[in-house]
């Protein structure tokens, strides 16, 4: 039978550990290896040893598993088989220009539901987790998102298309709305951890286009385990392969944001998963 608290358990472990190798190649950055994926999106020998260490430990603990991890190791979940969708490293610009805000996720599907998720800020220490039904923590401390207050007092983040990116010209339109009527916009470079700092009440609302399944599918049960919204820009349900997601404290804010992202509706088209 297989036992969901024990595999969260054993994912915190793993995520500490990819953690410790991460840091020590944030000591050296000098020494890696980096390659161009495609324009504006990097990869490091950094991201590919996080990978290794953690598609080994991950299967050593579930043999049978299936896995999905943004480097290229992939196999399928079948039957009641649990998945592990995992980014090795989020946030690898913030980590090659010695910025200290990235982290590991790690989330475990089963039947098609994610059902367990962790996020690991490696070099801040926090480590946010949420099994379903079960409420999301920041360590011990449970979360709740902030409670929706008036637009212009609230502190919204994204993620910013760049250079070989798509789907400028209404990205630019939706945040010229959005920004004249909150408090402040911010883009810290990590989605796993921008879902995360919604679930803690830090930010209000976050959203962002050209995303995957590792970005999201461990902080999108975190937010909603907190108490909050996720669905993707035009209000419609999320999903894991869809690029797009809205993420927010909840109504009346989320509807009104996702108004003002109309630009957006309908360019995000789905994805790799
Ligand atoms: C990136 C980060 C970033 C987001 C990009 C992602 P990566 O992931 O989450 O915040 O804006 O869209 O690709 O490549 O650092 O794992
Ligand atoms: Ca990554």
């Amino acid at each position: 039978m297989f036992d969901r608290s024990q595999a969260l358990t054993t994912m915190i472990r793993i995520a500490r550990r990819a953690g410790a190798g991460l840091m020590d190649d944030f000591g050296a950055r000098e020494r890696l290896d980096v390659r161009e994926k495609s324009p504006s999106d990097y990869v490091s020998s950094a991201d590919l040893r996080s990978e290794t260490l953690l598609r080994q430990e991950l299967s050593r603990a579930y043999p049978d598993s299936g896995l999905l991890f943004e480097e290229g190791t992939a196999s399928a979940a079948s039957g009641a088989r649990p998945r592990f969708i995992v980014d090795p490293l989020d946030g690898t610009t913030n980590f090659l220009h010695g910025i200290a805000h990235f982290a590991v996720s790690i989330a475990l599907e089963l039947e098609g539901s994610v059902i367990a998720g962790v996020v690991f800020d490696v070099a801040k220490n926090e480590l946010f987790h949420a099994e379903v039904g079960h409420g999301a923590y920041l360590g011990e401390q449970r979360l709740s998102v902030s409670k929706p207050g008036a637009l212009a007092e609230s502190l919204i983040a994204t993620g910013v298309p760049h250079h070989g990116g798509s789907h400028h010209a209404p990205y630019l339109q939706a945040l010229g709305a959005v920004m004249q009527e909150v408090a402040g916009i911010r883009r810290w470079g990590s989605a796993a951890l921008d879902l995360c700092y919604v679930a803690a009440g830090r930010y209000d609302a976050f959203f962002e286009l050209g995303l995957a399944a590792w970005d999201v599918a461990a902080g999108n049960l975190i937010v909603r385990e907190a108490g909050g919204r996720v669905t993707r820009t035009d209000g419609s349900e999320a999903a894991l392969d869809a690029r797009d997601v809205f993420a927010s404290c909840g109504e009346p804010l989320h509807g009104r944001v996702s108004e003002l992202l109309a630009p957006l509706h309908g360019v995000a088209a789905g994805a790799h998963r």
